[in-house]
């Protein structure tokens, strides 16, 4: 099986998806796999026409990679590809959107709506804390927490995406769920507490730089905790229509009991280096970060 790595691109998560792309790249010829990887820019048609791979391993982050776009692209030409297809990869990266299919399906989501630019500068959106953010965005890129007793956000600046949202800040701990989609159903494998380094939040420095945070997996919650978390995950999965794998981000505030986990999103393209999360928590469940990237390849669809 020939396959093509796509990393790189273009969106703000371009060098995380480097990293990812060329770890993935290396597992895959591990396993066995003839992998040429693609670095995705604006010939990507032309390389994926000369490459004519059996298979596209999406390694991208963010707009274009990771929001359909490429997935359409791939459609196109008929060639298969791992994680989500067009629609799941397009809900899943608009947070707004995603919000009304989770609130659909019963998941919690903390109170949250579209804010215009023109909102911002003057009075608090919402009573803090909050959370402002751009809709479709990854690694935390352009996310502004508001606490109690800060004044209101400065006017947006230019490169302030156009679309943005506000959401109520849930206080407490960051878990996250990796889920495959198995023939069988959303398998939801783990639960990792991140926990950033003293008085910083899971910001970018704090995902991406040594030492930033400290992953506990499994975590140490209430076992109703950690299984509300796993039904969670395996149902955002579903109700967006997620293949492969996929990682689900929570919030919980622990003074709430199960009252107080609320669902932020849904990542259809999880960061892929071996000590990334949705990898670590493979790890954990004994599937090798080789295995995770043979199992993707061999999941591919179109
Ligand atoms: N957006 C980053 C890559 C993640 O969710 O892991
Ligand atoms: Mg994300």
């Amino acid at each position: 099986t020939r396959v093509a790595v796509l990393k790189g691109g273009r969106s703000a998560e371009r060098e995380v998806s480097l990293v990812s792309g060329a770890a993935c790249a290396e597992a895959l010829r591990a396993a066995g796999y003839a992998v040429e990887e693609i670095d995705a820019g604006d010939d990507l048609d032309a390389r994926l026409s000369e490459a004519a791979p059996d298979v596209a391993f999406n390694a991208l982050h963010g707009r274009w990679g990771e929001d359909g776009c490429v997935q359409g692209l791939l459609e196109w030409r008929r060639i298969p590809y791992t994680h989500s297809g067009v629609l799941a990869s397009a809900l899943a990266m608009d947070k707004l959107r995603a919000r009304q299919v989770f609130a659909a399906a019963g998941l919690p989501v903390a109170p949250g709506r579209a804010l215009s630019r023109a909102e911002l500068g003057d009075a608090h959106p919402m009573e803090p804390p909050y959370v402002v953010k751009p809709v479709a965005e990854g690694s935390s890129v352009g996310i502004l927490i508001v606490h109690e007793g800060d004044p209101p956000p400065p006017p947006p600046g230019p490169d302030m995406p156009e679309r943005l949202m506000v959401e109520a800040f849930v206080p407490g701990r960051e878990l996250t769920v990796a889920v495959l989609g198995e023939a069988d159903g959303p398998r939801a494998l783990t639960v990792t507490d991140i926990v950033p380094r003293a008085g910083a939040w899971y910001d970018y420095a704090a995902k991406y730089a040594p030492g930033g945070s400290e992953h506990v997996v499994p975590a140490q919650i209430p076992d109703a905790v950690f299984a509300a978390c796993l039904d969670i995950a395996a149902r955002a999965h579903a109700a967006l229509g997620c293949r492969g794998l996929s990682r689900a981000d929570l919030r919980w505030d622990e003074r709430r009991g199960l009252e107080g986990l609320a669902l932020l999103e849904v990542n259809t393209q999880p960061g892929m280096t071996p000590t990334s999360l949705a990898p670590e928590q493979a790890a954990a469940c004994g599937i090798s970060f080789e295995a995770l990237n043979a199992w993707l390849v061999e999941d591919a669809s179109c």
